[in-house]
């Protein structure tokens, strides 16, 4: 029987006895004693990230500590919001994708929305870990290797690069890819098992089931559609026995449900919630954690006839992903070098994995918990999930050698309110980057640029701060730069970047007000009004190319040297760059030039090549709300 904890207090440490240490029934058997200790530990809660769980155990006791913010001191270390210069870094992760084919605009999709968000913790001042990697063993990848004619190690190397590759040409920074058949990897995953299994939550048993082998799990016939289909891959389960090492899952059921009252943030968004809840309140079942019948893994501790399950080897590469150049690969170097992690950004698909899995793995082998699960929506095409087991990805080397890196990483972003899905269309994708990206910000930046050049030498006549006193337009661009703050702190990165297109229409709009093409054929006073509204309008676009930049850097750092600035300028600004004030008299622009280059729509020929269309119906949409340019 599994028991629960009642009456949930703040900041406090239990400490849970076990009955029996017996590896095969100690699920069955927890009893509960508690002791209470006060004020432990104290943490922070401003953003989403402000709270840690950290979990101890041993073969007889657990100990959980779990601290929540509310109500207790602000730490400015552990919020990501508010400095955590000679902190602890911000951690985030990816999932460590898997190698059976080359990435698709879905698993791409994951990493975009990390870098961004690792960006913006980067402009925040934050030491940020960014990790992403390759997931290279298991049944699903030897099949894949073997149906190419290569062993797994070759069609992993090959694959596993084609990722790296993708996230050059999409600008992704990461810090860290770890892959799971890096001999390091495999020495801490191997001390991980042993940590669990001297626990007492590993047990020898039979097992049969029904497993999809796309989704490398056992399934049970309830989730199952008609043919025993997987209802996410859509293939046939296959039925399994085998003689295997299975996780006490079932214990860890009233600590996890606990933990999850007491820490509701932990899953993110929070309607996904609910779904974890009631998985832990259905019961939880043990789970196998290695397999027999599968050669291209690593070994089970003293049982070489056993490869450890893929997920439970995989998971823990977000720890030994830490591990840096030239350390011992032992979890304690690893978790030193900033476990655990700010951050999961995963799929909703793999939520199971990473909020009941991957947290009872870390209670039993007595690690602390991640801050957040975020499981993210999916990108569809017809209705239907996008993947490599369905056949019908979007790829997304051919979007970002046609369209560029800005366009692809603005359009998921923008287009897809993070969290839930959302469907891709070329029509679709090209009005929107080439309304907001090309005409909203790229020509209010070239026009204005065009003017100050016929006008003013490139030169700017006045400090913006000056330039704007008791101005409103000014107003609302600070008013805007917070809000878009406020949305990259909760993950919301489809209204981030909604605020920065507000600053670009407000900006197009206070141009058209004003009109300093007539104020300048006016002459006297009124061109010098002129060269004023042109600083103001030039000072929101460097404040644009500073608070869009965790979406589209490239785009952004084109802007930034229009303004007349280095790439080594751009590389040191700080979100508190974006307070207004940057630009100053004597600033001297770049010949404009355009920044961003509207899509021409692409449509097929008769003869199935492709034509370019000029003046589409939807390129005069999109030129109709075109602010009017007289330069
Ligand atoms: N290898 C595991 C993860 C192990 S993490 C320790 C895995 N790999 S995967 O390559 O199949 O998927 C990686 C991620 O891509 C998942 O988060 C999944 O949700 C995401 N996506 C795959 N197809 C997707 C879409 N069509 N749309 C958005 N994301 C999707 O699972």
């Amino acid at each position: 029987m599994t028991s629960r904890v009642q009456n949930p207090i703040q900041n406090r440490l239990w400490l849970l006895s076990f009955s029996t240490s017996s590896s095969s029934s100690l699920c069955n058997s927890v009893s509960l004693k508690k002791t209470r200790f006060t004020n432990r530990t104290r943490f922070t809660n401003r953003s989403l990230f402000g709270k840690r769980m950290s979990w101890s155990s041993s073969r007889r006791n657990l100990y959980c500590t779990c601290s929540t913010s509310r109500g207790s001191t602000m730490d400015s270390n552990t919020s990501p919001s508010s400095g955590r210069q000679n902190a602890e870094p911000f951690v985030i992760t990816t999932p460590l994708y898997y190698v059976n084919a080359p990435p698709h605009m879905g698993s791409a999709y994951t990493t975009v929305a990390a870098d961004a968000i690792a960006r913006f913790q980067r402009l925040l001042g934050n030491k940020v870990v960014f990790i992403t990697g390759t997931d290279e063993h298991g049944e699903k990848i030897a099949t894949a290797a073997a149906a190419c004619g290569c062993s797994p190690a070759e069609h992993c190397n090959v694959v596993s690069q084609a990722y790296r590759t993708l996230w050059r040409d999409l600008g992704i920074a990461y810090d860290k890819f770890i892959r799971t058949t890096d001999p390091k990897h495999e020495a801490i995953v191997k001390e991980f098992y042993s940590k669990v299994l001297a626990n007492g939550d590993i047990y020898r048993a039979d097992y049969e089931g029904l497993y999809c082998v796309n989704c490398e799990e056992y399934k049970e016939e309830k989730e199952l559609l008609d043919n025993n289909c997987c209802p996410i891959h859509l293939k046939p389960c296959v039925a399994k026995k085998e003689d295997n090492y299975f996780f006490a899952l079932s214990k860890y059921e009233g600590f996890l449900g606990k933990m999850l009252s007491e820490n509701p943030e932990f899953v993110q968004p929070s309607f996904r919630l609910n779904e974890v809840q009631s998985w832990i309140t259905s019961g939880l079942r043990d789970f196998s954690i290695s397999r027999a019948s599968v050669d291209w893994g690593i070994e089970v501790p003293n049982d070489a006839k056993q490869t450890i399950y893929v997920w439970f080897d995989a998971l823990v590469g977000y720890i030994s992903a830490l591990l840096n150049d030239g350390e011992q690969p032992n979890l304690q170097t690893a978790i030193s070098s900033g476990w655990p992690t700010s951050l999961h950004l995963i799929g909703k698909d793999i939520l199971r994995f990473h909020a009941v899995y991957w947290p009872a793995m870390l209670m039993s082998a007595g690690l602390q918990l991640p801050k957040m699960v975020f499981g993210h929506g999916f990108l569809t095409k017809d209705g239907n999930k996008m993947g490599k087991s369905l056949g019908n990805t979007l790829e997304p080397t051919d979007l970002v050698q046609r369209f560029g890196p800005d366009a692809v990483r603005y359009f998921f972003l923008k287009e897809v309110e993070f969290g839930s899905d959302g469907d891709y269309s070329e029509s679709r994708f090209i009005n929107t980057v080439n309304a907001h990206l090309a005409n909203t910000i790229g020509n209010l930046l070239n026009r204005t640029l065009g003017l100050l050049k016929k006008n003013c030498q490139s030169t700017l006549a006045v400090d913006s701060a000056i330039a704007a006193e008791g101005n409103t337009f000014k107003d609302a661009v600070e008013m805007l730069v917070t809000k878009a703050k406020t949305h990259y702190e909760t993950l919301a990165l489809s209204s981030a970047c909604e605020a920065v297109l507000e600053i670009g229409n407000a900006g197009n709009l206070y141009m058209n007000q004003q009109a300093p093409w007539s104020l300048f054929k006016q002459g006297g006073a009124a061109s010098e009004t002129a060269a004023k509204e042109l600083v103001i309008v030039l000072e929101a676009m460097r404040i644009i190319a500073i608070v869009l930049s965790p979406v589209t850097p490239s785009l952004c750092l084109r802007i930034f040297n229009q303004l007349g600035y280095t790439e080594d300028q751009f590389d040191t600004i700080t979100w508190s760059d974006a307070k207004w004030g940057g630009l100053k008299a004597g600033q001297v622009m770049a010949q404009p030039k355009p920044v961003f280059s509207r899509i021409e729509n692409q449509i097929e020929d008769g003869n199935g090549g492709e034509t370019v269309k000029q003046g589409s119906k939807e390129k005069e949409n999109i030129n109709q709300n075109k602010s009017p340019i007289e330069v």
